[in-house]
């Protein structure tokens, strides 16, 4: 296992790889955080709750980040990183925000059906400040070190358990729906923003969208 990660190399974004994809989908979580950020924001000084909109991402949030993005991590990543070094730190401290950002999403969830638009705002923006740190350290730390440690053959088996996984749970209509809250608040779509568009959002599904091939 690698001891520091400032020396390790950055990551192969052009290559197909086990990091590559979910840093591709990272770019598409982070769309839409930019726009539960906009909806928290104009939320609170309308002192009104968008009821549908924040419904949808809530809905778009839990389908696409967390049952296609952190199913591959907690299930098929981070087991093979802890695999090849058993008690694998950074992996636990990953599931940890992974389970402290279901719970603001709870939270919001439960705030909409009351609408209750400070708690609302108070949980999108402890969440979005949350993942948005969760992803860097992910994009930063964690998937530099696990490129490291992944050999061609155990990336193989990981890229085959991920087309498993979206053949089983597509997310092509999800990234549709993420166009479409794109569109709402003024942010380009996925397909059509180079600082947006994954090199690799593989989930298997065969959706034929470009970004999810
Ligand atoms: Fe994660
Ligand atoms: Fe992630």
């Amino acid at each position: 296992m690698p001891s520091c990660h400032a020396h390790l190399p950055p990551l192969d974004l052009e290559r197909l790889s086990a990091v590559s994809v979910l840093h591709g989908e990272h770019r598409i979580i982070l769309r839409l955080l930019d726009c539960l950020d906009l909806m928290a924001e104009r939320a609170a000084k309308a002192h009104a709750m968008p009821v549908l909109e924040a419904r949808d991402v809530i809905a778009v949030l839990r389908g696409f980040a967390d049952e296609c993005h952190h199913a591959k991590e907690e299930r098929i990543l981070f087991p093979a990183l802890e695999r090849l070094a058993p008690g694998f730190g950074p992996v636990q401290v990953m599931r940890h925000e992974h389970d402290l950002g279901r719970d603001h999403v709870r939270g919001m969830a439960i705030a909409v059906d009351a609408v209750d638009v400070a708690g609302f705002v108070q949980d999108a923006q402890a969440f979005s400040g949350l993942l948005r740190q969760h992803i860097d350290k992910e994009n930063e730390v964690l998937f530099p070190m696990a490129q490291a440690m992944l050999s061609a053959e155990d990336d193989a088996a990981i890229l085959n358990a991920y087309r498993e996984a979206g053949r089983e749970r597509p997310c092509g209509p999800l990234l549709a729906r993420v166009d479409s809250l794109a569109g709402t608040y003024g942010f380009a779509s996925i397909g059509e923003s180079p600082e947006c568009t994954p090199r690799h959002a593989l989930c298997g599904c065969g959706s034929g969208s470009g970004i999810c091939r």
